[in-house]
């Protein structure tokens, strides 16, 4: 199982397939509690007739019920619908994608902007195998749209795997252009020897998703379950989901499809830390309230002969100057601007050289991420833990 983020929050009904209408489930879950939405609603595609192919065989085009609206205000009062309990349940740093077609991704994109959500791109999912527009009167149509969007111009701290896709992608920026297949062969779910639904899509595109804007432990959501693409998903990449599907058969077939995946079993130790992780901010003054230097400490610039004081506010002395670590090292350096956790070395009592500063921030970096128990906290200050003990100055 994926590895549990701590979350301070009412219990998820955490990998389960609800049979619902989405509109009314999504009331039910707790608010601020999902961290990536995937949603593929309806397209409303309107299709007033059957259609056939050149040699007249039937094309199995989407004519399904819950396809079908009555006018295009009636869309619009579902989406607003779903969007409003969507953006509830949505954590602050959540993020949503919508995809669509020509006939409901215009209408779902101004509903989005009414509705206070900040559209951050639109990706284009080039089909590499479109079905073709039999009738010839139109362009083939070879894509469908994406928006991502977050839930509002103020929430700017958004999960995505910025480094990470960039480094499986060959060291290149991910671009809003996806070329990937549509759903066939063995993936394409059956049902009495049919397509058991017509819109089923790629794992390969939930893939990309998933792994841009959310980690190992999150929670993915999808109110039009459908086949369970994204459950199948989420769990292939050790994220937890929720799926919502109003339909008993879908809700029948997605539970199977999941229950039959394995997850992949990776100890959580050879889990590289996650590359677009944004790294705790460390003040100096945490080096000495945790004792790990004390006032009159020197520290050496480099490998030069610079060396400074330790002073007991936390700013560094050195050759009539005072100021704060970075801002002192710059001066020394004569640079306009200099990172002193790098700059600056200590030596502790029992090693021979000198370390950077920048070990203490390391090893404050993994108390401040996961504050130590009460008895390494009671052990520490037995053994009166001291890292550096150069020679005081008076
Ligand atoms: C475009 S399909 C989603 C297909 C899915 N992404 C997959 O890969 O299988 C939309 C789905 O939404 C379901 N649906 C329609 N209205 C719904 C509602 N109000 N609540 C929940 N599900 C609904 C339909 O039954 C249909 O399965």
């Amino acid at each position: 199982m994926p590895p549990k983020r701590k979350r301070d929050l009412p219990e998820l009904p955490l990998n389960t397939v609800f049979q619902a209408d989405c509109r009314q489930k999504l009331l039910e879950l707790p608010e601020k509690s999902i961290d990536l939405i995937f949603a593929d609603p309806p397209y409303n595609l309107q299709l007033k007739k059957e259609l056939y192919r050149p040699n007249l065989s039937h094309v199995d085009a989407v004519n399904d019920e819950w396809d079908k609206f009555s006018s295009f205000g009636d869309y619009d009062c579902f989406t607003k619908a779903w969007l409003t309990g969507v953006r509830r349940v949505m954590k602050d740093t959540g993020s949503l994608f919508v995809i669509g077609s020509y006939h409901n991704i215009f209408r779902i994109g101004a509903i989005l902007q009414d509705m206070g959500f900040w559209i951050l791109n639109d990706i284009v999912w080039l089909k590499n195998n479109p079905m073709p527009n039999f009738k010839g009167t139109r362009f083939c149509n070879a894509h469908e749209t994406m928006i991502w969007a977050s839930k509002s111009e103020k929430h700017t701290k958004v999960t995505f795997n910025y480094k990470a896709l960039k480094a499986a992608n060959e060291d290149l920026q991910m671009r809003s252009d996806w070329y990937l297949p549509i759903c066939t062969g063995d993936e394409r779910l059956k049902h009495n020897g049919e397509k058991a639904h017509t819109t089923q899509k790629p794992e390969a595109l939930l893939h990309r998703v998933i792994r841009a804007c959310s980690h190992p432990g999150d929670v993915v959501l999808d109110p039009f379950f459908g086949t369970g693409t994204t459950g199948a998903v989420a769990k292939k990449l050790r994220r937890d989901f929720i799926g919502i599907e109003r339909e008993t058969l879908y809700v029948e077939l997605a539970r199977k499809r999941i229950d039959e995946i394995v997850p992949p079993l990776i100890p959580d130790e050879m889990l590289p830390f996650p590359l677009d992780t944004p790294k705790v901010k460390i003040p100096f003054s945490m080096v000495m309230e945790y004792g790990l230097l004390q006032p009159g400490d020197l520290l050496r610039l480099g490998k030069s002969a610079t060396m400074a004081t330790v002073m007991d506010d936390g700013t560094l002395s050195c050759n009539g100057m005072r100021d704060s670590i970075h801002k002192l090292a710059a001066r020394c350096l004569e640079k306009t601007s200099a990172n002193g956790w790098e700059h600056w070395h200590y030596k502790k009592a029992n090693m021979g050289e000198y370390q950077s500063l920048d070990a203490l921030r390391v090893e404050l970096r993994k108390i401040k991420e996961e504050p130590l128990s009460d008895s390494t906290m009671l052990e520490r200050e037995a053994e009166g833990e001291r890292t550096c003990t150069e020679q005081k100055v008076g």
